[in-house]
């Protein structure tokens, strides 16, 4: 099987769609393999996007991941499950996202786009490490 990370962030939290996204994903053929709902700590956040570092919007996205409870999730699934996350989570703009997708049918705003998921497989293996060490 192979696997990958998804966040459901803290936006998703507030506004109590978490059984929504993890709903999809299940009737998609995935399968939970881990979950912890955990407010993620501001040097977390750093190493988890640190291909962010310096860009304009990195403090901005920081302190929203920051804010409150995320579900952390190790997902898994046949094949390249981090690409059939990313295809139904949608385009990271909301308002470009496809509708039938988790961003173009539940969010609207760029940095309140809901949900997480790993852009590869050693993005997915490296983030794995930083939520679930040992795992
Ligand atoms: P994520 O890592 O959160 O799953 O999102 P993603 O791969 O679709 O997008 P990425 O490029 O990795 O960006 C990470 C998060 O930063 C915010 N962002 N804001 N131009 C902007 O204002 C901008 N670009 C990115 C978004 O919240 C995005 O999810
Ligand atoms: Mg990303």
């Amino acid at each position: 099987m192979d696997r990958t990370l998804v966040i459901c962030k803290p936006d998703a939290v507030e506004r109590g769609l978490v059984g929504e996204i993890v709903g999809r994903l299940e009737r998609k053929g995935l399968r939970l393999v881990a979950a912890e709902l955990r407010t993620i700590d501001a040097a977390t956040a750093g190493r988890h996007y640190e291909e962010h570092h310096g860009k304009p919007f990195y403090d901005r996205l920081v302190a929203f991941i920051t804010r409150g409870p995320a579900l952390l999730m190790v997902v898994e699934g046949p094949q390249d499950t981090w690409q059939v996350v990313r295809t139904m989570m949608g385009a990271t703009n909301p308002n470009e996202a496809a509708l039938g997708t988790i961003r173009g049918d539940l969010a609207i705003e760029m940095t309140e786009n809901l949900v997480h998921g790993s852009d590869g497989p050693e993005s997915a293996e490296r983030e794995i490490g930083i939520f679930f060490p040992g795992r």
